[in-house]
C-alpha cells in the first residue's frame, strides 16, 4: 500500500521495515511507513503514539552539527584503523559533509518523523551512499554517540554563555568606572548603613559573574572528555583507536570506563548548577534594578526601549525585563531539579530516562542566554540619577560610623565612641537635624572630644574616599579593580 517511490534511490534506513522472512533481500525497496533502526528483530512498525512519545528529534535535531562532526571523526578512525576500507571511510566523510552543507543551506530538511537526529543522519547517509552508509555505525552505539553529541553541543553553548558573561562584565565595568565617585547609601537589612559608591556596588556583581565564568570553564574541562568507543556499554572487539577521535574532536581525553562513558551526565548537572547560580546573581541584580527604578528610590531610570507601560495606568513605566529575569530564575532551577531527579535512580549504564537530559539543559542554556543578552543593553542604557543617590546618602545617618571613628582616632575607645555617636543620632532625630547640620555645641554637650574637625570627618565624599582599605569603595580601589577585571576577562577569552 504505502510503498515508497524513491526513484531508484536507497530508502533511508529508518524507512525500511523488513517484513520478509529470510533470506533478506537487502537491495529491495521493501517497506511501509517510517521505521526504526532495530529492524530485523521486529515484525511490526512502532505504534504511532508510542513513536511520538519515544522520539527525541523535536529537541535533539539542534545537535545535527555535532552529530555529523562526531560521525566524521568516527568514520575517519574506522578507515585509519582498517576496520572499514579507507575509500569507504572517505566516501562516508564526503557524504556527511554534503548532508551538513545541505541542512545548513536549507536544501535538506530534517525529517521530524525520524526517531532522533542520529537515526536521521545515518538514514540520509545510507539513502545517498547505499551500503557504504550502512558501515558508519560499525563499533558504535547511539549510547556513546548521543553522549558525545551532547558534550560537543554543550561545549559550544558553554562558550556562547562565557562570551555573554564577559560582555555583561564589561558593561558593568564601564558603568562602575563612570560611577567611581557616585556616592550612594550602602545597605544592610535594606536599611541605609554606610556610604559607598554606585561603582563599588556594581562591581560586586562583576565579582559574582567572574566566579560564574570560572564555574562554567571548570565544568567545561570535565565535560571535554570523549565517550566514543564506549559503544553500547561494554566497549568493542574491533581494534579501534580512541585517541584519534579524541584529538579530531578537540577533546582533552577519552573516558576510561565504558559504562561511565555512556551513563555519565555529571556535566549536565554541573552546568545546570552553574547556570542556576548565574540566575541567582542576575535575579538579585534584577531585584535591585526594580527597587532603584521605583519612586521610593529613584536611583536610576531605565531607557524606554527596555521598559513597558501599563494598559490602564498612563503614568506607569515598568521594569518588566528585570522582573522577567528575576522570574525566569525559577525555570532554570526547575531544569536543574529535573536533571538531578532524572539521574538519581537509574542503574548503569544507559537508560532511556537519560533522553530527558536534553530538553532540560537546553532550556536552561536558552533561558540564561536570553536573560543575559537582554540584561546587557538594559544596563548599558540606564540613566544613573546621581543627585538622588547623593540625597538618599545624606539621610539615614550613614556617616555615624565615621563619626565614631573620628572619636577613636582622637583616642576614645571604640565602645565609648559608639555610645556617644548613638546619643548624637538620637539627639538629631529629636531635633530634626542630621549629623552635618547639628551645631558643634550639641556635639560638645555630649562629648567634649569633638571639635570643628568632625564636619570634615563626616563629609560623605571624604567618608567614601578615605575607605581605602583593600576591597573598599575608595575611587582608586574601584578604578584598579576595573582594570584588574578587564585584564582577567581579556586573558580568559584567549583560551
Ligand atoms: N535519543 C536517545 C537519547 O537521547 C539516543 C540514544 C538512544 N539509545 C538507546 N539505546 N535507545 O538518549
Amino acid at each position: 500500500e504505502n510503498v515508497l517511490d524513491l526513484n531508484g534511490q536507497q530508502p533511508p534506513i529508518y524507512a525500511i521495515l523488513t517484513l520478509s522472512q529470510s533470506p533478506i533481500d537487502f537491495s529491495a525497496k521493501e517497506t511501509i511507513q517510517k521505521m526504526q533502526l532495530w529492524q530485523g528483530r521486529f515484525s511490526k512498525a512502532i505504534d504511532k503514539k508510542t513513536n511520538d512519545f519515544n522520539s527525541s528529534i523535536s529537541f535533539d535535531s539542534r545537535m545535527f552539527r555535532e552529530d555529523i562532526e562526531g560521525s566524521m571523526a568516527h568514520a575517519d578512525m574506522l578507515g585509519t584503523c582498517g576496520i572499514i576500507d579507507r575509500s569507504e571511510a572517505d566516501k562516508i566523510i564526503e557524504g556527511l559533509k554534503g548532508i551538513l552543507a545541505d541542512i545548513e543551506s536549507g536544501a535538506l530538511a530534517i525529517d521530524m518523523e525520524a526517531e532522533d537526529i542520529h537515526t536521521f543522519v545515518e538514514g540520509e547517509l545510507t539513502a545517498r551512499l547505499g551500503s557504504t552508509g550502512k558501515r558508519l555505525h560499525t563499533s558504535r552505539s547511539r549510547n556513546d554517540q548521543v553522549a558525545l553529541d551532547i558534550r560537543l553541543n554543550l561545549r559550544k553553548q558553554a562558550d556562547d554563555i562565557l562570551g555573554d558573561l564577559r560582555e555583561l562584565v564589561n558593561v558593568i565595568c564601564s558603568k562602575a568606572e563612570e560611577n567611581a565617585e557616585t556616592v550612594m547609601p550602602g545597605y544592610t537589612h535594606l536599611q541605609r548603613a554606610q556610604p559607598i559608591t554606585f561603582g563599588h556596588h556594581l562591581l560586586d556583581y562583576a565579582a559574582m559573574l567572574l566566579r560564574d565564568i570560572q564555574r562554567v570553564e571548570d565544568a567545561k574541562r570535565r565535560m571535554n572528555v570523549n565517550p566514543l568507543g564506549s559503544c553500547a556499554l561494554a566497549g568493542t572487539t574491533y581494534e579501534i583507536d580512541r585517541s584519534l577521535t579524541t584529538s579530531a574532536l578537540g577533546m582533552d581525553d577519552f573516558s576510561r570506563n565504558s559504562l561511565d562513558g555512556v551513563s555519565d551526565r555529571d556535566f549536565c548537572l554541573e552546568l545546570a548548577s552553574a547556570l542556576s547560580i548565574i540566575m541567582v546573581h542576575l535575579s538579585r541584580f534584577a531585584e535591585e534594578i526594580i527597587l532603584w527604578c521605583s519612586w521610593e528610590f529613584k536611583f536610576i531610570e531605565l531607557d524606554d526601549a527596555f521598559s513597558t507601560g501599563s494598559s490602564i495606568m498612563p503614568q506607569k513605566k515598568n521594569p518588566d525585563i528585570a522582573e522577567l529575569v528575576r522570574g525566569k530564575s525559577g525555570r532554570v532551577f526547575g531544569d536543574l531539579m529535573t536533571l538531578l531527579t532524572v539521574m538519581k535512580g537509574i542503574p548503569l549504564a544507559y537508560n532511556k530516562d537519560m533522553q530527558e537530559d536534553k530538553e532540560a539543559i537546553f532550556d536552561a542554556f536558552d533561558t540564561v542566554r536570553m536573560c543575559i543578552t537582554t540584561f546587557i543593553p538594559m544596563l548599558n542604557t540606564m540613566t544613573v540619577l546621581k543627585d538622588n543617590m547623593r540625597a538618599a546618602a545624606a539621610k539615614g545617618f550613614i556617616n555615624a560610623t565615621d563619626c565614631a571613628d573620628y572619636l577613636v582616632k582622637k583616642g576614645l575607645p571604640f565602645r565609648d565612641a559608639y555610645k556617644a555617636t548613638g546619643t548624637l543620632v538620637a539627639k538629631c532625630i529629636e531635633m530634626g537635624e542630621t549629623l552635618e547640620t547639628l551645631p558643634l555645641e550639641e556635639y560638645r554637650a555630649i562629648c567634649d572630644t569633638f571639635d570643628e574637625g568632625v564636619y570634615e570627618a563626616i563629609n560623605l565624599d571624604i567618608c567614601v574616599s578615605q575607605r581605602k582599605s583593600a576591597g573598599g569603595p575608595a575611587k582608586e580601589n574601584t578604578l584598579a579593580n576595573v582594570a584588574r577585571i578587564r585584564n582577567l576577562i581579556n586573558n580568559e577569552s584567549d583560551h
